[in-house]
């Protein structure tokens, strides 16, 4: 059993770190992910972890320590609308108000290992004629190296191309590669994956017209949540749209987004913006 005094010092660490907030009852989960990091530091238990905190500054381990802590289920097209939204609805509605520009940014915030932005490139090369003399950047962003860099190689295993990807899109965009299916280098080559973490300044990475902010914030206390949808908000333009995870929400947290009645996930800067975000006439998407 973890010890009092270790589990809050650790947790300490984490929640100013990450954001990430643990519950007491939570110490049987800080024990368990705890315990491999102990390991590979060479400690036996969680109190020789704590001593080694205790011991003095070493960036490296709170570093792992925090990333240990990061939760990081994820799926190709997960809760399938806000990508089918995204095609039929937000993409279309934009291109027609950047016209001149031809210039989008999409942000995946927490991308975990790569299948949401990847799915968003999917998607994109999917409709390549639409986008034709566009630029579409996708950066993808999480506090886990360990994510980022599974990320990046866009190899996934059969139980992981086996949630939520359709078989058409895996026989069109993966090859496979041993017992892993490996994402097409072009589509890899769409998404920049970035190490950020959600608690800095998100100026740094410029603007956004439309962000994924899906199941990161369900681990962080209500102001922090307030906090970073605020400074989300600031790299958005009016017209911006934000997604979240199905079991998220922005009520009663902040007033800087307002959910989009007609689709589930979806959220308008409360600033400006248009308050309808039905299915556009195909002329806007054909003309865009
Ligand atoms: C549950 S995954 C969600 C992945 C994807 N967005 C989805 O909906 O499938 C949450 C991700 O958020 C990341 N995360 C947690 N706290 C973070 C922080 N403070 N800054 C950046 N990323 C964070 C975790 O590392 C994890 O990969």
């Amino acid at each position: 059993m973890i010890r009092h005094d270790d589990f809050e010092l650790l947790r300490g660490i984490v929640k100013s770190r990450s954001g990430l907030t643990l519950s007491p009852d939570k110490a049987y989960l800080l024990e368990n992910r705890l315990m491999a990091v102990a390991r590979k530091w060479g400690m036996n238990d969680i109190d020789g972890l704590a001593a080694a905190v205790r011991g003095g500054p070493n960036e490296e381990l709170l570093r792992e320590i925090t990333e240990a802590m990061t939760t990081n289920e994820t799926l190709f097209f997960r809760d399938q609308s806000p990508f089918e939204q995204l095609q039929k609805v937000v993409l279309p509605r934009l291109m027609a108000s950047r016209k001149e520009a031809r210039h989008i940014r999409i942000w995946s915030a927490g991308c975990s290992s790569g299948q949401e932005p990847y799915s968003i490139s999917m998607i994109l090369r999917e409709q390549s004629a639409l986008f034709k003399d566009w630029r579409i950047d996708i950066l993808a962003t999480d506090i886990s190296r360990t994510m980022l860099d599974k990320a990046r190689a866009g190899l996934y295993t059969q139980f992981e191309v086996q949630r939520g990807l359709p078989i058409a899109m895996l026989m069109k965009h993966f090859k496979q590669a041993g017992d892993k299916w490996e994402l097409d280098p072009s589509i890899r080559a769409m998404v920049e994956f970035r190490e950020f973490n959600l608690l800095g300044d998100p100026g740094t990475l410029g603007r956004f017209d439309i962000v994924f902010l899906r199941n990161v914030l369900i681990y962080l206390d209500q102001p922090t949540k307030a906090q970073v949808l605020e400074k989300v908000c600031r790299q958005m333009p009016t017209d911006g749209v934000l997604y979240m995870g199905g079991a998220e929400t922005v009520m009663g947290v902040t007033e800087k987004f307002q959910p989009v009645s007609e689709h589930r996930g979806m959220y308008r800067v409360t600033a400006g913006g248009p308050s309808q975000w039905k299915t556009p006439p195909a002329s806007i998407a054909s003309n865009a």
